[in-house]
């Protein structure tokens, strides 16, 4: 997809700034880059750490693949190079929240190395968390919770991920979760430790001292 880029444009800097909204709220915007297979747990996953974020107070918002096709990336279909524009969309976004000081959290295959390192290079330095929901495509499979394996098995989904499209799963990612076996309370307690660990948001003072 060839972008038009735009000319005569200068930035904007608003007097209100992501540190002073940071030092307000008293933790770090930041993105939570949930990748995985259809059926992986991206999307229950990257819900129950915001509902967990929620009750702990933290402004946080999920973007879900799903529902993002439905608007802003209505226009795009399963191509890779829709899926790269798709990704890239989405990361212009988590640039927005990242800056807002808001945790976004992210749930898109995003099956692309490149893509997904695109979006981490986006993002000012340690605002990127890949967390790979690793689930072997046979066990999504017999999730199937959308159906959408048996369509594509049958010939009538074409370019499905895992089956007739790609899959490369992340080389290094801050965190790997074993969707298939972990209980989701599990994932969102490793979740939440990354966040704790890499300073997003503090230490809870239980744990503390
Ligand atoms: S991505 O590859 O561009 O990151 P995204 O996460 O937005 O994909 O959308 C994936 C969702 O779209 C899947 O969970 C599934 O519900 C639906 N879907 C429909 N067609 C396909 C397809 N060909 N491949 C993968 N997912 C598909």
């Amino acid at each position: 997809m060839e972008l038009k880029l735009s000319t005569n444009l200068v930035w904007h800097r608003g007097t209100v700034t992501r540190h002073h909204r940071e030092e307000r709220s008293g933790y770090r915007g930041a993105v939570l880059w949930f990748t995985g297979l259809s059926g992986s747990g991206k999307s229950t996953l990257a819900h129950a750490v915001e509902q967990r974020l929620f009750l702990e107070e933290y402004r946080s918002f999920v973007l879900d693949g799903d529902n993002m096709r439905q608007g802003l990336c209505a226009d795009l279909g399963f191509s890779l190079e829709d899926r790269t524009e798709n990704i890239r969309r989405i990361g212009e976004v988590t640039r927005l929240f990242a800056e807002a000081g808001i945790i976004v959290l992210t749930a898109f295959i995003s099956p692309l190395q490149a893509d997904r390192e695109r979006v981490r290079k986006l993002l000012a330095e340690g605002d990127f968390f890949e967390i790979y929901c690793a689930c072997p495509i046979e066990v999504c499979e017999q999730r199937d919770v959308k159906g959408l394996y048996k369509k594509a098995r049958a010939g009538d989904i074409k370019e499905f991920t895992g089956i007739s499209s790609p899959y490369e799963p992340p080389g290094a990612p801050e965190l790997e979760l074993d969707s298939g076996l972990m209980s989701i309370e599990d994932s969102v307690e490793r979740v939440m430790d990354l966040l704790i660990a890499k300073g997003v948001i503090p230490m809870p003072s239980r744990m503390c001292c």
